[in-house]
């Protein structure tokens, strides 16, 4: 069965990303398993207002805030979506205000029973320091999620020298990266959170045989 992987990539850059390089790869990665579709979704090219607390999604009541951006147009990619993978910069050791602000304004469809869950996520993070907030920033996406009803994947590789999620910090090339980490560790974590998302996103919806 064709499935779908989403990438979302939470810079507010348009270009010269390196959280969005680190997701390319991993969505190229996600197509080597086959039967995967793919799209890469920029959030910098969509608006996308902050929550007003309004709690009017607690009610089940429209979203005020839907009629004037693009929020459900993300939202609605994300439900078609069986694999989701994050890629963000990490802003003061979390993700930066337009990621955070789809987060909140996501509750529309936790609040419609959960319409997120089961989802496969995965995360990938981009830092200025080698030690630059990566793991904090992907535990607010881990949280984000497993709220959501999603279910946080991480790749499986060498158990020794591979990790499970793509991380880099562009201090580790002397900052002189834009866009293109050179971090082979980060590039081939990253390979390893695209196969594993698209993996378990075909099994989840595998229809169980008859
Ligand atoms: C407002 C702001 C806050 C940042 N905070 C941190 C930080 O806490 N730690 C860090 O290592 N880098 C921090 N950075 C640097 C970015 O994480 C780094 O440039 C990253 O590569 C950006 O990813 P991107 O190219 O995908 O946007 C910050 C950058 C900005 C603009």
């Amino acid at each position: 069965m064709e499935i779908k992987v989403l990438g979302i990539c939470g810079s507010p850059k348009k270009e010269k990303s390196s959280s969005e390089y680190l997701l390319a790869q991993a969505l190229e990665a996600a197509k080597t398993i086959g039967e995967v579709e793919t799209e890469l979704l920029r959030l910098a090219d969509y608006s996308i207002l902050p929550c007003t607390g309004c709690d009017n999604c607690v009610r089940q009541k429209p979203c005020p805030e839907d009629a004037k951006d693009d929020v459900p147009k993300v939202l609605d990619k994300m439900e078609a979506a069986q694999g989701i993978i994050f890629a963000s910069p990490s802003y003061f050791s979390t993700v930066p205000g337009l990621l955070k602000n789809l987060i909140d304004r996501s509750r529309t469809r936790k609040m419609l029973d959960h319409r997120l869950r089961d989802k496969i996520v995965g995360i990938l993070v981009a830092a200025g320091l080698r030690h630059g907030g990566q793991e904090t920033t992907a535990s607010t996406i881990i949280n984000y999620a497993l709220s959501q009803g999603m279910i946080v994947a991480g790749g499986v590789g060498n158990p020794v020298t591979e990790a499970w999620a793509g991380m880099t910090g562009l201090q580790a090339d002397g900052f002189t990266w834009r866009g293109t980490p050179k971090d082979e560790i980060a590039i081939r974590n990253s390979q390893l959170v695209g196969e594993r998302i698209a993996t378990l996103a075909q099994l989840i919806s595998r229809k169980p045989e008859t």
